[in-house]
């Protein structure tokens, strides 16, 4: 028996010798110690000897055993660490390799220019005001000064809603002067930006769908000499410190006098180029001294105030800033134009 150990032994360790990953080493585990494993089944055959002999046996089968095992054990941290560094190797990172690149966007143009407008009248005192795109006929127009059979609500410029005649997608922005007007919170100092709908077919200058930016200022003793001032320093703002500006007299409904506001070039200066087509001047917006008949309409009294209003077309200025000359390019969306900005 004692024999029949050391053979085990000398076999297994020659076995272990030569084996070469975890799986393997499992299996002679198992074929050696496991519950029917050879060196368990010799132990279980010790009941069949000699009252002497056991206690001599039974301690070389432990040491036969011990010697096993931690052999096992060595080699079996060794194949584990081999197994890690194996892994490790795998997963190195090739610092060479180029980056992905993330495609970063940028602001559309007509936002630029919106929050450029915005943050000059801000800087001047001015806050900003909204109103709803689907707007009663009466803010729309009525309350304008825009009687029932002047041509802009024909139904080739205004959308209406449901077929109603009382209510339209908003046509201008300056309904929001009335809407302002109406709360009477003295003095007034608003601007108006937003979306505006018009019954028109798209082409190069025009959209159903476009921008405008409103202004008003009401107060006690506010004068046109007020509305060129406050004008002329945004239109500096907006295109230059050299700029200057003219107005030319112009009708509103809403507006008496009314005026259009042209700064000179600030591509050519005043010379004439492509940008101004050749006349040295840009239409930028129309203006005037809010009408005595909207101010009344709105409940405030045009003996004790008096105010100015204006309003310009955000896509024309974003078209004229940056030399675009067609305006669905500000509606479609492709980033190979948009990028440019
Ligand atoms: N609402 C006008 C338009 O759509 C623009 C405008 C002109 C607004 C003069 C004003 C103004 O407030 O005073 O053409």
């Amino acid at each position: 028996m004692k024999e029949k150990l050391t053979q085990i032994q000398d076999m297994t360790l020659e076995k272990l010798a030569s084996i070469s990953n975890l799986k393997e080493l499992e299996e002679l585990r198992v074929a050696i110690l496991g519950k029917k494993g050879e060196l368990t089944q010799i132990l279980k055959g010790m009941g069949g000897l000699s009252k002497e002999e056991r206690p001599i046996v039974g301690q070389l089968a432990n040491e036969v055993r011990n010697a096993i095992e931690s052999k096992i054990d060595s080699i079996k941290n060794e194949l584990l660490a081999k197994e890690e560094e194996e892994q490790l190797k795998n997963e190195k990172i090739d610092v060479t390799i180029p980056a992905r690149r993330k495609n970063l966007g940028s602001r559309h143009p007509m936002t630029k220019v919106i929050d450029e407008i915005k943050s000059i009248f801000i800087g001047m005192g001015y806050e900003v005001a909204e109103g709803p795109e689907v707007e009663t006929a009466y803010y729309n127009f009525e309350a304008l000064n825009i009687p029932k059979n002047h041509p802009a609500r024909d139904e080739q410029d205004t959308f209406y809603v449901d077929g109603l005649l009382d209510f339209v997608l908003r046509t201008q922005t300056s309904p929001v002067q009335v809407r302002v007007m109406e709360k009477k919170d003295m003095p007034i100092k608003i601007i108006a930006p937003g979306r505006v709908y018009r019954s028109d077919e798209v082409d190069a200058t025009h959209s159903p769908v476009f921008h405008q930016l409103e202004g008003l200022v009401i107060d006690k003793n506010i004068t046109m000499g007020d509305l060129k001032g406050a004008l002329s320093v945004f239109a500096k703002e907006l295109f230059g410190e050299d700029t200057k500006v003219r107005f030319r007299p112009h009708h509103f409904p809403f507006t008496e006098p009314s005026a259009e506001m042209d700064a000179s070039c600030f591509a050519c200066g005043g010379k004439g180029c492509r940008v101004c087509k050749n006349s040295g001047w840009i239409e930028v917006l129309g203006c005037g001294m809010v009408h005595p008949k909207v101010l009344e309409m709105a409940g405030i009294d045009p003996k004790e105030y008096s105010g100015f209003a204006f309003g310009m077309g955000l896509e024309r200025v974003t078209m004229q800033k940056y030399a675009i000359t067609d305006l669905r390019l500000l509606f479609e969306n492709d980033v190979k134009f948009l990028e440019q900005f």
